[in-house]
This record gives C-alpha cells, sequence and structure tokens, in this order.
C-alpha cells in the first residue's frame, strides 16, 4: 500500500536574519508513513521535530528533498491536514463554538452543516454546555478540547500534533490520552500490515514524553540534533487497546529503550543551552 505521507531527502535550513548565520534545522530525513498508522516524534529541544511537522502541514518548504501527501507534492496547507499546535492559540475573539466551526466556514461549508457538525464535535471532545464560552473563560484542559474538536471539524485524513498536551496537568493528560486514542481508533483493525482499506486517520505526534510516545504510537521516530537527523525508529509492537498497556513491564521496556537513545543527546542540549 502507498504510504499517506511521503518524505525523501529532507533538509531544512534556516537563515538568522540578524547576523546572516545558518542553522540545519533537519538534514537528509527519510520517512514514509502508512494509512492509519500513529507516528511519535521524541528528541531533544531543538531537534527540529516542529520544523519536520510544519512541513508536512506546508507552512514551510524544505530546502532540500520532497514530501508528499497521499502521492501528491506539498505546496502548502490543506484541510486534509489538519494541525494542532501547542502555540497555535484557539482565536481569543471567537466562542467554542466559534472556534470548531472556523475551518468548515472558512472552506464555505453551510451554516446549518456547520453548526451541527460543531455541536456533536464539542459533545465528542465532552465540552457541552460550554459552546458560547469564550478560550480565556476555560481551563487549560478544555482549551486543548476545543483545540482538538477545531482540528477535528475538517475531518482532515492526517493529525499533525504538536505536543498538544504538553500544558494540561497529568490527570488531564491521561485522561486526554485516552480520548485521543479512542477518537482515532485505537483496539479497531490494525493499520500496519493489515489489510483492506484503513478508515483511521494518520497521525505524526510531538512530544517531550517518551512514556507518552511508547503509549499512544504504532513507531517512535527518535530525532538526533544539529543537524536534525533520525538516530532511530523504535516500532511499538504492544498490543491494542493501549490503555490497558499502561505501567507493563513490556511498556516500561521499551520506554527505556527510546530514553537510552535520547539521553546523551538531552544531556548535551541541556549543556549548549545553559553555556
Ligand atoms: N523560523 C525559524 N528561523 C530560524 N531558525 C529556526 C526557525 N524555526 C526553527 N529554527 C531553528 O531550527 C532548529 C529546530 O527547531 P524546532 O523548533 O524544529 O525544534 P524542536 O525539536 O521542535 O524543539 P522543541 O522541542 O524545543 O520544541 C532550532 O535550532 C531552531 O532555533
Ligand atoms: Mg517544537
Amino acid at each position: 500500500m502507498n504510504p499517506i505521507v511521503r518524505v525523501t531527502g529532507v533538509s531544512k535550513e534556516f537563515l538568522s536574519g540578524r547576523d546572516g548565520s545558518r542553522v540545519q534545522a533537519l538534514d537528509g530525513i527519510d520517512l514514509s508513513i502508512g494509512r492509519g498508522e500513529f507516528v511519535a516524534v521524541v528528541g531533544p529541544s531543538g531537534c527540529g521535530k516542529s520544523t519536520l511537522l510544519s512541513l508536512i502541514a506546508g507552512f514551510a518548504a524544505p530546502s532540500a528533498g520532497t514530501i508528499e501527501f497521499d502521492s501528491r507534492p506539498v505546496t502548502g496547507p490543506g484541510p486534509e491536514r489538519g494541525v494542532m499546535f501547542q502555540e497555535y492559540a484557539l482565536f481569543p475573539w471567537r466562542t467554542v463554538e466559534g472556534n470548531v466551526e472556523f475551518g468548515p466556514y472558512a472552506r464555505g461549508v453551510d451554516a446549518a452543516t456547520r453548526r451541527a457538525r460543531a455541536r456533536s464535535l464539542i459533545e465528542l471532545v465532552g465540552l457541552s454546555g460550554f459552546e458560547k464560552r469564550f478560550p480565556h473563560e476555560l481551563s487549560g484542559g478544555m482549551r486543548q478540547r476545543c483545540a482538538l474538536a477545531r482540528m477535528l471539524a475538517n475531518e482532515p485524513a492526517l493529525w499533525l500534533m504538536d505536543e498538544p498536551l504538553a500544558a494540561v496537568d497529568l490527570q488531564t493528560r491521561i485522561i486526554l490520552q485516552d480520548e485521543l486514542l479512542r477518537l482515532w481508533g485505537d483496539g479497531h483493525a490494525a493499520a500496519a500490515g493489515g489489510t483492506g482499506k484503513v478508515n483511521r486517520p494518520t497521525v505524526l505526534f510531538v512530544t517531550h514524553g517518551i512514556d507518552e510516545a511508547v503509549l499512544l504510537a504504532d513507531r517512535v521516530l527518535v530525532l538526533a540534533r544539529r543537524p536534525g537527523r533520525i538516530k532511530e525508529v523504535v516500532t511499538i509492537d504492544l498490543p491494542r487497546p493501549r490503555a490497558a498497556q499502561r505501567n507493563t513491564p513490556a511498556m516500561a521496556r521499551l520506554i527505556e529503550h527510546v530514553w537510552s537513545l535520547i539521553r546523551d543527546e538531552a544531556v548535551q542540549a541541556i549543556s549548549e543551552e545553559s553555556g
């Protein structure tokens, strides 16, 4: 089966405006993501995780290499590739409902249809009763739920998520992880290697939480920094649904393995930042 995302020989160099120096954010990235696959991306701060997502989202173009979505080159953003970026705040001047309806509105979906879809998504993420609230009237966890509903409103085939749960407390994070797995279709027919058509969305999920990456993903992409390269791709062969796998010895072994891969890089990153 054709991969839904194909990243071939991708490098990204940034030119710093001030002194003209160059930063090699990504170098020679090759990555294929299968339809319905859940891939997590981990690596130390500055290794190019967000850059990789924004290239696939079409917010920026690679300096070298190609990015294809559904066998077509990515030339800009599109509704089939939904984004949920941590810094991508909700529109503060729009209510929960207004935020969730925004994507369909921008695509010209009629008012009745987008209203009905927003209602059901708001219910799905557990925000019923808060339709008319503004973002500043919501807790951090509720804002994340609203951002999730907003992303889902376009029914994207690909979910590009950049540390979507980093800002919430631990209890909320665990609940949202389970919600996310449920919405994605955890526990239903396997994606990778499965036969027939896969209807579940494809996810590329950046996180600093190694345990979170192992819990959620079919594969964990470990990036190394300066320049950002793929250090290893770890296959997470734990059964689904994953909620039942929390704290199992098998999961602990995988977490330990991923941690051992990024430990040295992380220590180096910290010493460079403080020095
Ligand atoms: N627009 C930009 N202009 C110049 N440099 C940039 C730009 N965006 C990213 N960079 C640089 O590219 C490198 C990778 O940045 P990126 O944000 O992708 O890292 P990251 O892995 O997402 O880090 P973090 O875990 O802290 O979010 C960094 O050195 C960063 O300073
Ligand atoms: Mg980032």
